[in-house]
């Protein structure tokens, strides 16, 4: 469904991926992890063309990013910005939502009607600020205009970073929901807690590649890919790893609590 295919990316001439392959199938969780730096928005960037590649191809369903329309691939791909005050551009919620779905739809009813159902699904009052709102209320409002287009791939660029836990879980709940529908999720992420708790495949980016790219399970106990990377894995995991044999692969405090219980 999508295909990067040896991608190179540079800004003027500094190389930020090389030779980056990558296949996502339909209605996968990945999660896109790596150091401050590491490439990781570029990338993000590259799955609905508002970069190009410098070399090599980004495929989505069998759109090619270099000479799709903007307008085709964002129907398909909805991008959520690191920073939602870089993607709220209207004076009111109502206005924000519209403001997506004009760009992709024609049609003045079905324009109304998706952006009246997605006010009432996200509860929002229409004709509020953005700016009014708190953080967490702007990330909403950000992720409610790209889902009020109904893309089939969402491409989240660590969407719950300046949230509390609340509203962190709010964030990850509307997006796990999704997911469960079959959309396609992508999302970088820095917290590895929620990385375990919500990704199924997890890709590392580093040194201008996919330094891993595998299950979470797997990667979480990769110690020398997270530690080139600085990640730390999940708490629970590490504990894990220092409490030794018999605790092997541990991820989560379920699978913690399960594994004491049995061994009671
Ligand atoms: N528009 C740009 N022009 C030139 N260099 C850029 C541009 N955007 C990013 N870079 C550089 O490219 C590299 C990768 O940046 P990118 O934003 O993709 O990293 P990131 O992994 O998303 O980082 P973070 O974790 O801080 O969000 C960095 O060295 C950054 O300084
Ligand atoms: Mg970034």
């Amino acid at each position: 469904m999508i295909d990067f295919n040896g991608v190179c990316f540079a800004y003027d001439k500094k190389n930020i991926l090389e030779n980056v392959n990558l296949k996502i199938n339909e209605g996968e969780f990945v999660a896109i992890v790596g150091r401050n730096g590491a490439g990781k928005t570029t990338l993000m960037k590259l799955f609905n063309g508002l970069l190009k590649p410098t070399s090599g191809s980004v495929t989505v369903e069998g759109l090619d990013t270099r000479t799709a329309r903007t307008s085709e691939l964002a129907k398909k791909v909805g991008f959520l910005f690191q920073n939602p005050d870089r993607q709220i551009c209207q004076n009111t919620v109502k206005a924000e939502i519209e403001f997506g779905l004009k760009y992709v739809l024609s049609d003045k009813n079905e324009i109304q009607q998706r952006c009246r159902a997605t006010l009432e699904s996200f509860g929002f009052e229409g004709n509020k600020d953005p700016f009014s709102l708190s953080r967490g209320e702007r990330q909403k409002v950000a992720l409610a205009s790209v889902l009020a287009v109904s893309p089939k791939i969402m491409v989240l660029d660590e969407p719950t970073t300046g949230l509390d836990y609340k509203e962190c879980m709010q964030i990850m709940e509307i997006i796990k929901a999704l997911n469960e529908k079959g959309t396609t999720v992508i999302m970088v992420c820095h917290d590895m807690e929620l990385v375990t708790d919500f990704a199924k495949r997890v890709v590392v980016i580093g040194d201008g590649g996919a330094l891993a790219d595998d299950v979470c399970e797997k990667v979480m106990v990769n110690d020398s890919v997270l530690r080139r990377t600085s990640l730390a894995p999940p708490q629970i995991a590490e504990l894990a790893i220092r409490l030794g044999e018999g605790f092997k692969g541990i991820l989560t405090v379920d699978e913690m609590a399960d594994c004491i219980n049995a061994k009671k």
